[in-house]
């Protein structure tokens, strides 16, 4: 038995099966990935070379140092840095073929310099806020550049990206909003790509598709259309490993800060993972698990390392020390165990730990 208490398995099949389906979905558009956060906590020396072979092209990451490490693994992909372009990046830029994503006129004004001194069109992304208020030009800065030819003519403009708000609800009216300021402005400037879907925009129809989609978390098994089925196939399962199990047959409290009391005969299976692992705390009370299929509920408090779980409804020869706990997996997807947590799916992957015993399957893996 591996000396680690969890497992996490990470589906790379699951991944590229994820990318063709999005890709299908866009018809001649392209499907560009977004593997910054190490791939959404996946892993990116994995993640990227399989999306890599399912034929993805073009990746972002946010910052420089993300993409000289995505570089070494990558050596003719594209690789745009969704973080921009601040002073002494353009040396990291340069070096390693990143293409920076310029959000201000001052980024555009010194990439262009650079072009210029360098006597080469240099790529680099320019991205328009459309209504996040987050990165990129704003509408007065885009009215500036469009009467100004003189900074944008050294540059070898790719994509020009913008960014959906409210995308994963397909109702909201701020979609469309976006979208039609977005064309606006891709009518006035120059770029040789349009970008503006990320997962879920791309489920709200070929009007948003334009050039290049970037898809991130949806490539990793997390519901792009919330409220509806998930189109996407699961890519992660989190095992705990069962360190002790107990019978209680007299009152007791469970865990920290006694939250959980347990009045009637039960069992419980103590389990080796916790908030240290990315198992949110918020899950103390209202986590779900399931051994061979059978529910065993969080009860008390989730540690640092460990988490309890109420065994009684589960056959007692399966819940055993040594035995696994899906933590995430069929039963308990992603998307539920992120809204039992109170967040999101974005937030769990990427808040997973780093002392599972990590398996790649699929997609080659070794
Ligand atoms: C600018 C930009 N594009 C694309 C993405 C990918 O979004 P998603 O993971 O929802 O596909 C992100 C993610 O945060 C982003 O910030």
């Amino acid at each position: 038995m591996a000396a680690n208490g969890a497992v996490l398995t990470i589906d790379l099949d699951a991944i590229v099966a994820n990318y063709a389906a999005l890709q299908s979905k866009l018809g001649d558009a392209e499907l560009g990935a977004v593997v910054k956060a190490d791939a959404y906590g996946l892993g990116i020396a994995h993640v990227a070379p399989a999306l890599w072979q399912a034929g993805c092209k073009s990746f972002f990451i946010a910052t420089p140092r993300e993409g000289v490490g995505l570089r070494q693994l990558l050596p003719d992909a594209d690789i745009h840095v969704l973080d921009g372009l601040l002073p002494g990046w353009e040396e990291i830029a340069l070096a390693h073929g990143l293409v920076p994503v310029l959000n201000t006129l001052n980024e555009i004004g010194r990439w262009s310099r650079l072009c210029r001194d360098q006597n080469d069109k240099l790529p680099a992304d320019i991205q328009v806020d459309t209504g996040m208020c987050r990165l990129g030009l704003t509408p007065e800065n885009v009215a500036t550049l469009a009467t100004d030819d003189g900074t944008l003519g050294p540059i070898a403009v790719d994509c020009l990206i913008s960014h959906l708000a409210c995308s994963d609800d397909a109702a909201n009216p701020k979609n469309e909003e976006q979208r039609a300021a977005f064309a606006d402005i891709a009518a006035r400037l120059p770029h040789r790509r349009a970008s503006l879907a990320a997962s879920s925009g791309i489920f709200l129809g070929p009007g948003f598709h334009f050039d290049l989609a970037r898809a991130g978390v949806a490539l990793f098994g997390v519901n792009p259309t919330p409220g509806k089925p998930n189109p996407m196939s699961q890519v992660i399962r989190l095992q705990g490993r069962i360190l002790q199990v107990r019978s209680v047959d007299a009152p007791q409290t469970v865990g920290y800060g006694a939250t959980h009391r347990v009045d009637h005969k039960c069992r419980l299976a103590t389990v080796a993972i916790g908030y240290a692992d990315g198992y949110m705390r918020s899950l103390g009370n209202s986590g779900i698990a399931y051994i061979d299929g059978h529910k065993a509920p969080v009860v008390g408090r989730v540690s640092m390392d460990l988490t309890t779980l109420d065994v009684t409804d589960v056959p007692e020869n399966l819940a055993q020390p040594g035995a696994l706990a899906d933590m995430i997996g069929s039963d308990n997807p992603i998307d539920d165990v992120a809204e039992k947590a109170g967040t999101i799916g974005y937030e769990l992957l990427t808040r997973l730990g780093h002392r599972f015993q990590r398996t790649y399957v699929g997609g080659g893996a070794a």
